[in-house]
């Protein structure tokens, strides 16, 4: 099938502004966007900057907006976008060029919630038990990719670039609930703070763009409340 692409670009070393570049290309219609962004590059614009590795929604490399959605550019057919497909940068990250931001801001909330495990106990002879129930209770927030689809979907972090964002509330929730840590308190100080958790609206834009189906809103929540209980 023949499909129309728009893909906003921005060179900063030769743009003064973003642009849509149109591209007119025959593909399949069960290729996804990321085979038809490698088709254009590969065969007519070799200067089109983005990321991408694994092209099976594992290392959470090249989300995107597309059509308005953020998703990962490899977990989406073209059947399902039909043949107009609008391709732009995920926002609230500083562009650096085409379709690559700058995800340092990103990664340094995740930092800031001290995603590893903290247990000051002596090491045991054998593991660290825990009971099936138990794990469940953290089991979705242990799925995360580190996409950046739902920060960057949400319309606090758009007006509020500090705010420490759905992505790294998901992984201290995946500590916080872990009956094995003992580092809750503190990462619960850490998402107190004034562009901690309590910025989230509960907008949902976050569950929704998540492509590894994490219930992000609930998992916020639940943080949420464990905070107001050890509070009280
Ligand atoms: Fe991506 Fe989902 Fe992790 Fe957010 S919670 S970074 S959308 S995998
Ligand atoms: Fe934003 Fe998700 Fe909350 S979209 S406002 S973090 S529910
Ligand atoms: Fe790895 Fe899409 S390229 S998730």
């Amino acid at each position: 099938m023949k499909v129309n692409v728009k893909i906003k670009r921005f060179n900063p070393e030769a743009d003064k502004r973003p642009y849509w570049a149109e591209y007119s290309l025959e593909v399949r219609e069960t290729d996804r966007v990321l085979d038809v962004i490698n088709q254009i590059k590969w065969e007519m614009d070799g200067s089109l900057s983005y990321r991408r590795s694994c092209a099976h929604g594992i290392c959470g490399s090249d989300a995107m907006l597309i059509n308005g959605v953020n998703r990962l550019a490899c977990k989406i057919l073209v059947r399902d976008l039909g043949e107009v497909i609008n391709i732009e940068p995920i926002r609230g990250l500083p562009v650096l060029k085409d379709l690559i931001v700058d995800m340092e801001p990103f990664f340094d909330s995740y930092k800031a919630v001290l995603p590893f495990f903290i247990n000051e106990d002596p090491e045991p002879p054998t593991e660290r038990y825990q009971s099936a129930e138990d794990r469940e209770i953290f089991d979705a927030s242990t799925k995360c990719i580190l996409c950046a689809c739902c920060t960057t979907s949400c319309p606090v972090f758009w007006t509020n670039g500090r705010y420490i964002g759905p992505a790294a509330i998901v992984n201290a929730h995946r500590f916080i609930f872990d009956s094995r840590d003992q580092g809750a308190d503190e990462r619960l100080q850490i998402l107190n703070q004034s562009n901690g958790l309590w910025r989230c609206r509960t907008a949902y834009n976050c569950t929704e763009a998540c492509p590894r189906d994490i219930p992000i809103t609930k998992a916020i929540e639940e943080v949420k409340r464990e905070l107001l209980w050890r509070r009280a």
